[in-house]
């Protein structure tokens, strides 16, 4: 597509003494359109030259040769100089790069040749799915089809956490109880409570917690009997963690949780008594961080590894075998401090530094529950499996309000309500707490995923009225002269860099906010300007326009993990 900064900067390096790269590194895009469509502010520019920027800015319009066809307006204000595009070169080059490109729209392929891995989701055997790891399964993977799309490989890693002295005591108490327990129907609730049960005990009796240990010692020597618990218990939870990936339509390139590093953690331990770094603290085996951080514990008193152990001969792992360029780790705030820890030992394994480079951990906040606006079971522990299935139920409830003679409401339903879970989750700052609350979340007019999916939904009943769809070689595109069609050809325009972006901050709600501002502007656009029943070469016009941006709403929702209904 043109490449209107590249133009502006190339102009403005003819004029003073910078590249043409940096200056374009310069120019902003204002909020404000009555600011043009371009600025370039002269205030870096201030102090070498030693002038004031509304002086620079002058001197530099005097001596640039615009192309009148290209930019029709500049213009001072401050220290900013101000281009106005013309809109149908934009709007022109827009539609003919998308008809060239169609599902592909966008895709720049800056991830040809590179690597990522997500590690994301990883929920824990015989624990509930909890509410933070549904943001780490949709945060992550909207980020695995962002990357994919841009080109990269990408691998999915549910690191599950399968793995640890825990089952050391849920064996002892399924040996104990197991046939009191239901825990082939309902697997998770069932083992949780033989959990609380023998913690219970452990604490009132040495014994039993001496025999949970020695399972867990007979677990990590193969022990035949602990094994095959250990593997039933695996999978009836990765039965049940099913049911929730079902409805999110989420896949995974591997399952390698804890338990594969089991063998692959003495090469660790190895390579760090080598360095010497491997120190004695009260019993335990650690490597120190020094003043900033706490020391990461490698194994502990008793004898066993860690979490950060099984992390470490994971990195180690992943760098042989994948060669990756970026390994992201999706997980909430509260990890900060374990992945600075083994991210900070991780330099002590010899693997090359592209691959230290490359570790990232990608936190987010926590979910806050807005009171009485949930069923929860006992406890505070809200099962996924029910909050998606009351997402799609209110969800259904809204269409049968407004749409009862709807057909395929369940399948409707189910992509409204789910897409609305998993927008909630990706429109704000990842960083930032979130507040679930149904009646936002849900709300088709507010900044939601049913708000998308509904003017997405418009745009293909416009053109069902219509009974037809143009040809983009049959269109008049001048006939797109009015303001809300330019905002929406810039806004179309900017799809690539806003992915790239997405990448580059690891951040899916840059996306999510982009599809509110293309909705919005469509919706705009809907209620300013007739489609239907214009002049025939308007009417074209138009509804090719409405073609496109339903279309880059679809990619850019699906690519968010969110599927859209035809209908609603
Ligand atoms: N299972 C962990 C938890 O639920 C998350 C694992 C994240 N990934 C990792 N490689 N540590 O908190």
């Amino acid at each position: 597509m043109v490449n209107f900064k590249g133009i502006i900067a190339e102009q403005i390096a003819k004029t003073v003494n910078i590249n043409k790269e940096e200056l374009e590194s310069y120019i902003e895009i204002p909020k404000d359109t009555n600011m043009g469509d371009y600025a370039f502010p002269c205030f870096k520019l201030a102090k070498e030259l030693k002038k004031a920027p509304p002086i620079i800015a002058n001197e530099i319009k005097e001596k640039l040769e615009i192309d009148e066809k290209i930019i029709k307006k500049v213009e001072i204000v401050g220290g900013y100089i101000n281009f106005y595009i013309n809109s149908i070169i934009i709007i022109e080059d827009v539609l003919k790069n998308f008809e060239e490109r169609k599902e592909d729209f966008g895709n720049t392929q800056v991830g040809k040749g590179k690597t990522v891995i997500i590690d994301y989701s990883s929920p824990n055997i015989a624990k509930p799915f909890h509410i933070g790891h549904l943001r780490s399964t949709v945060i992550g993977g909207a980020l695995y089809n962002i990357y994919k799309y841009l080109g990269y490989k990408t691998v999915g890693i549910n690191h599950l956490g399968d793995y640890g002295t825990q089952f050391g005591k849920l064996i002892e108490g399924y040996k104990r109880w197991g046939s009191e327990y239901k825990i082939e129907e309902n697997p998770i609730d069932e083992l949780t409570k033989i959990y609380v049960r023998i913690n219970e005990l452990c604490k009132e009796d040495e014994n039993v917690l001496e025999e949970c240990r020695n399972n867990f010692k007979k677990l990590e020597d193969g022990d035949e009997y602990c094994k095959n618990l250990w593997t039933k218990f695996r999978e009836l939870s990765l039965k049940e963690f099913q049911k929730v990936y079902d409805l999110l339509e989420s896949k995974f390139d591997s399952w390698n949780g804890e338990a594969f590093y089991v063998d692959k953690m003495q090469e660790v331990v190895e390579i760090l008594e080598k360095t010497g770094k491997l120190v004695e603290s009260e019993g335990a085996r650690i490597i120190d961080l020094g003043e900033k951080m706490a020391p990461c514990i490698i194994g502990k008193t008793n004898g066993s590894t860690t979490y950060a152990t099984r992390d470490l001969a994971a990195i180690l792992y992943r760098a042989r075998t994948y060669n990756f360029d970026k390994a992201l780790y999706v997980t909430s705030y509260e990890q900060i401090l374990h992945f600075k820890q083994i991210f900070e030992v991780a330099k002590l394994l010899g693997i090359d530094e592209k691959y230290i480079n490359g570790l990232e951990h990608i936190p987010f906040g926590m979910v806050r529950l807005k009171e009485g606006k949930m069923s929860t079971r006992e406890g505070n522990i809200i099962k996924l499996e029910d909050l998606l299935n009351e997402a799609i139920s209110r969800a259904l409830k809204v269409i049968e309000d407004k749409n009862p003679d709807l057909e395929g409401k369940e399948e409707v339903a189910k992509k409204v309500g789910i897409g609305a879970v998993i927008f909630n989750d990706l429109s704000n700052n990842r960083i930032k707490d979130e507040v679930f609350d149904w009646d936002v979340m849900l709300n088709f007019q507010g900044e939601t995923g049913p708000y998308i999916q509904y003017i997405y939904v418009r745009t293909k009943s416009v053109i069902e009225k219509a009974g037809y769809l143009p040809q983009l070689k049959e269109i008049d595109i001048t006939k797109l002269e009015d303001n809300e069609s330019f905002a929406i050809a810039k806004l179309l325009y900017e799809f690539s860099n806003v992915l790239e972006d997405v990448t580059l901050k690891n951040e899916p709600s840059i996306l999510s906010r982009y599809l509110i501002d293309l909705s919005q502007s469509y919706s705009a656009f809907y209620n300013n300007n007739k489609i239907i029943g214009e002049d025939k070469a308007v009417q074209d016009a138009r509804l090719y326009l409405t073609y496109v941006v339903g279309s880059i709403l679809k990619i850019g929702a699906s690519l968010l993990g969110i599927q859209m209904p035809d209908r609603m």
